[in-house]
């Protein structure tokens, strides 16, 4: 039987390149492999956005959209809403019965968003209970298919850890060997920066939409950070210091590229605006057919919606097995 591989996202509307290359064309490559789950987190985006739903419905269908875009199959992968999974909820309570609070406390990644939550809100902000239960409800997105593998980002590791340590204590508890230690699985490839040299994010103005048009795709590359020591074009330029343009092509050239255009930058023989100009198209290049197959959704929101509710209910189908087997264990009536 394939191992199972479960993985979500919240609901943040329309992805961008960072999502791209980090997360979802890894989901890609392991769903030829794995029995795949991939949970759009509605509820995780309840944590922090329970008073701004509005847009909510249609950054599910964008996330979505951006996914099956990028080469996620809904023949070979299970896409799902987390909300229409309600089992999950349910598993939730029991693992939050078993979870000492101070687990949850010394949370890291927990701790910090609620860092930001308090510099964004000012002190008056209180954290809610729903988000202290932020890692039990992973838990249970990843238990709910009794899940072997988690890919994730490194952000994240810190909540499978905590995962893995809530299996034990039940298992423990209930005597039970019914749930295995899921392991996070980490993307060996490399993280794609901002524009501006950041960490790429959509709150940072700095990033490159999956969803972008080729000529705005284009436009945002043209701003890209180069070698800031170089005045002019026939200056020799310091691929290696060149902050933003250069570890682009790192990612999206290939080793001749990569090779000539070092060679003639240090030469000066390369101007940074026709560099940028080329790497634009190499980028577009790329995104090509995934802007093809992102349209096409577009235009069919229906058959998204399907694809939605057809894996929700293929995903619950596996849910209530597992949730039958936890009743069960637990002596529940
Ligand atoms: N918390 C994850 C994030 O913000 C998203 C997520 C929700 C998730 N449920 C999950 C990731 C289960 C892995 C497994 O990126
Ligand atoms: Fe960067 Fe290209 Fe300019 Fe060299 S020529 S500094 S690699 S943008």
């Amino acid at each position: 039987m394939k191992q199972k591989i479960m993985s979500g996202m919240r609901p943040t509307g329309k992805l961008h390149l960072g999502h791209y290359l980090g997360v979802i064309d890894n989901w890609v490559r392991l769903q030829e492999e794995y029995d795949c789950y991939f949970s759009v987190a509605d509820w995780h985006a309840l944590t922090t956005k329970y008073d701004k739903t509005e847009t909510l419905q249609q950054d599910i269908l964008d996330v979505v959209m951006d996914w099956l875009a990028c080469g996620v199959d809904p023949n070979k992968s299970t896409i799902y809403v987390q909300s229409l999974v309600p089992e999950t909820a349910e598993l939730h309570i029991y693992l939050s019965m078993i979870t000492p609070q101070n687990w949850v406390e010394r949370d890291p990644t927990l701790k910090d968003m609620a860092k930001i939550l308090k510099s964004k809100e000012g002190m008056a902000s209180q954290i809610n209970y729903g988000l202290m239960g932020y890692p039990v409800l992973m838990t249970a997105d990843i238990l709910t298919f009794n899940a072997d593998l988690v890919p994730v980002g490194i952000d994240q590791v810190a909540h499978v850890e905590l995962s893995r340590d809530i299996v034990r204590r039940f298992n423990h508890i209930y005597n039970t060997d019914f749930f295995v230690e899921p392991q996070p699985k980490l993307n060996n490839c490399s993280l794609i920066c901002g524009l501006d040299g950041n960490k790429m994010g959509k709150s940072f103005n700095n990033d490159i939409k999956i969803s972008d048009s080729a000529e705005i795709t284009a436009k945002k590359v043209m701003s890209a950070i180069t070698d800031r020591s170089r005045m002019r074009k026939d200056d020799p330029g310091h691929p290696d210091e060149c902050e933003v343009a250069f570890k682009y092509w790192k990612i999206f050239g290939n080793d001749t590229e990569i090779e000539t255009i070092s060679c003639e930058c240090e030469k000066g023989l390369r101007g940074c605006a026709d560099c940028k100009r080329q790497l634009g198209a190499k980028i577009n290049e790329r995104m090509d057919k995934i802007r093809e197959r992102r349209r096409y959704y577009e235009e069919h929101p229906e058959e998204v919606k399907r694809i939605i509710e057809e894996g929700s209910l293929k995903a619950r189908e596996e849910a209530k097995k597992v949730l039958d087997e936890v009743r069960k264990i637990i002596r529940m009536y």
